[in-house]
C-alpha cells in the first residue's frame, strides 16, 4: 500500500520524507490557502522534496477550462497528477470527491489512473466510507481495471487499517495520522522496560 500525505505543509512533508515512507502528495486548495503561499509556488515545493506523485486539484468546473488547467499544471513537473471533482468532464486523472460505487465505476470506464473516495466525509453524513472503498476495490477486482483506489478524507489510524484490509492501493492522510500509525503504549511501555532493566544488568567484565 503507498502512503501519500494530505496537506499543504512544507514541515510537516520534510519531517515525513526521510521516514521512507512517504510515496506522494494530495492537497487541495483549502490546505494550500492555510499556508498562505500562492499555488504554483506550493506546488513546485513539494515537487522538489518528494520523489512522488504530487496532486494539483483544477478549480475550473467546465470542460475546455478543466482541460487548460491540467494541461497547465504538467507543464511544472513531471509528478503532476491532475486532481478532477467527479463529474462527467473526466479526462485521466485523480477523481476526487468520489462517493458513490457507480462514479467510481465511471472513473474507470474513462480510464482514470486513480479514483479518491472520501472516507471521513461520508462518515461524516453517517454513510460507511469504508464500506465504498471495499465496493470500489471488489469491482474493479471484477473487471482488471487499472485505476487505482486512493483512499482519502482518512482522518484516524483506524480508516488506514481498514482501507488496507479492504485493498485501497493508496491512503493519503494528514500528517498527524502518518504520525500516530507509529505509536503504541505497549511499544513505549515495552522499550522503558528493556531500557531500565538494561541498567541493572552485571556490567561486562
Ligand atoms: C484528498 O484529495 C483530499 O484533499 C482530502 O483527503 C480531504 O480530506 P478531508 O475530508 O479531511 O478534508
Amino acid at each position: 500500500m503507498k502512503f501519500f500525505l494530505d496537506t499543504a505543509n512544507l514541515n510537516e512533508i520534510r519531517e515525513a520524507q526521510p521516514l521512507g515512507i512517504l510515496d506522494g502528495i494530495t492537497t487541495n486548495p483549502s490546505l494550500i490557502a492555510k499556508e498562505g503561499k500562492a499555488f504554483k509556488e506550493a506546488i513546485l515545493e513539494m515537487c522538489k522534496i518528494v520523489n512522488g506523485p504530487v496532486n494539483a486539484e483544477v478549480i475550473a468546473t467546465d470542460c475546455p477550462t478543466m482541460l487548460k488547467e491540467g494541461d497547465e499544471y504538467v507543464t511544472w513537473h513531471k509528478n503532476i497528477v491532475v486532481k478532477l471533482q467527479t463529474t462527467r468532464e473526466g479526462i485521466k486523472t485523480n477523481m476526487i470527491l468520489c462517493v458513490s460505487p457507480t462514479q467510481a465505476l465511471m472513473c474507470a470506464k474513462a480510464g482514470a489512473a486513480y479514483v479518491s473516495p472520501f472516507v471521513g466525509r461520508l462518515d461524516d453524513i453517517s454513510h460507511n466510507g469504508i464500506e465504498l472503498v471495499r465496493q470500489i476495490v471488489q469491482i474493479y477486482k471484477n473487471y482488471d481495471y487499472r485505476t487505482q483506489v486512493l483512499a482519502a478524507s482518512l482522518r484516524h489510524p483506524l480508516h488506514v487499517v481498514d482501507c488496507a484490509l479492504a485493498g485501497a492501493h493508496v491512503a493519503t492522510m494528514p500528517f498527524k495520522v502518518l504520525d500516530l500509525l507509529f505509536n503504541h503504549p505497549l511499544t513505549d511501555k515495552g522499550i522503558s522496560t528493556f531500557l531500565s532493566d538494561w541498567k541493572k544488568l552485571k556490567p561486562t567484565t
